[in-house]
C-alpha cells in the first residue's frame, strides 16, 4: 500500500470545481490515495472567463495525466428569459472550457500514450426538465464530445468518459429545488433518496485509476431515475 501512494503522488489530476459538491469530495478521495491533486480556485482560473482560461494552461505545464471536468452552472431559465450573455456564458463554462483544458492536455498525453479525460455532465444532458434549457443543451454537447475525443485519442491510449449525475445531495441541488420539492422527488427515484457526492467520486475515482477500457461512455449515475 505504501508503494502504491509513494507512485500515486507522482500522478497528477486537475480538478475543476472542487471548493465544494461533487469536486471537493471527489479531490478528497484521490488525495486520501496520495495522488498530486491541482484544483484551482475561482480567481486562478475562472473558466467563465476565456481569458483567464487561456491565462492558465499559458502558465502551467501540461503534465496533468487526469483531467476532471467537474465545474458547472445551472441557471434555471426559460426560452424568453435568456439573454445572448446567458447563452456564451453557460456555453463557455460547461462546455468551451472543457474544450481548452482537454485542448492543454492532449501534447503530455500523446508523449505518454495515457490519460484520462472525466467530464461531469448531467442527466439534463440524456432527458430534459423546463428551465434546463442551456444547461441540458451543454451537457448533451459534453456526453457527444466524450465519444468524439474517445475516437479521436483513442490511438493514444486515453480514455475519455462522462459521468451523469442525478440528484446529488450538494448545494446546487438545494439551490434549484425547495425541500418540498426534493422530499417529492425521492419519491420517483427507484432508490428513494438523493446521493451523496461521495458516491459520484467513488466512480470518478474508478474510472480515473482502475480503468482501463472503458471509453467513449456517459454512465448516469442517478439511482434508476432515467429508467422510467
Ligand atoms: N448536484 C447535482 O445534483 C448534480 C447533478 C447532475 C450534475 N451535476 C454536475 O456536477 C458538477 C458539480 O456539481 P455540484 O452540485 O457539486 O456543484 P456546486 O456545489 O454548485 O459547485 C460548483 C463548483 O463549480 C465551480 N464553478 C462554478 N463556476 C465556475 C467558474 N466560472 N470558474 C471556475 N469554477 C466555477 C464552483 O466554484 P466557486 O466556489 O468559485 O463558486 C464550485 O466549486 C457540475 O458540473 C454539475 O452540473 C450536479
Amino acid at each position: 500500500m505504501q508503494a502504491e501512494v509513494l507512485n500515486n503522488h507522482d500522478i497528477k489530476v486537475l480538478i475543476t470545481g472542487a471548493s465544494r459538491g461533487i469536486g471537493l469530495s471527489i479531490a478528497t478521495l484521490f488525495k486520501e490515495y496520495g495522488y498530486s491533486v491541482i484544483t484551482p480556485t475561482r480567481s486562478e482560473l475562472d473558466l467563465s472567463d476565456v481569458g483567464s482560461v487561456r491565462n492558465y494552461v499559458s502558465l502551467h505545464t501540461n503534465d496533468i495525466s487526469i483531467l476532471i471536468n467537474n465545474a458547472g452552472i445551472n441557471p434555471l431559465q426559460g426560452i424568453l428569459d435568456i439573454t445572448y450573455e446567458d447563452y456564451m456564458e453557460v456555453f463557455q463554462t460547461n462546455l468551451f472550457s472543457v474544450l481548452e483544458l482537454i485542448k492543454w492536455c492532449v501534447p503530455f498525453w500523446q508523449k505518454k500514450l495515457n490519460g484520462h479525460v472525466i467530464n461531469i455532465s448531467s442527466i439534463w444532458g440524456s432527458i430534459s426538465k423546463p428551465k434546463r434549457l442551456l444547461y441540458g443543451a451543454t451537457k448533451s454537447a459534453l456526453n457527444n464530445i466524450t465519444k468524439n475525443l474517445a475516437l479521436e485519442l483513442g490511438e493514444y491510449n486515453v480514455l475519455v468518459n462522462a459521468i451523469a449525475p442525478g440528484f446529488i445531495n450538494t448545494e446546487l441541488t438545494r439551490l434549484n429545488n425547495s425541500f418540498a420539492e426534493l422530499e417529492k422527488i425521492k419519491q420517483q427515484i427507484p432508490l428513494k433518496r438523493l446521493a451523496e457526492p461521495l458516491e459520484v467520486a467513488k466512480l470518478a475515482f474508478f474510472l480515473g485509476t482502475q480503468n482501463s477500457f472503458i471509453t467513449g461512455q456517459t454512465i448516469h449515475i442517478d439511482g434508476g431515475y432515467i429508467c422510467q
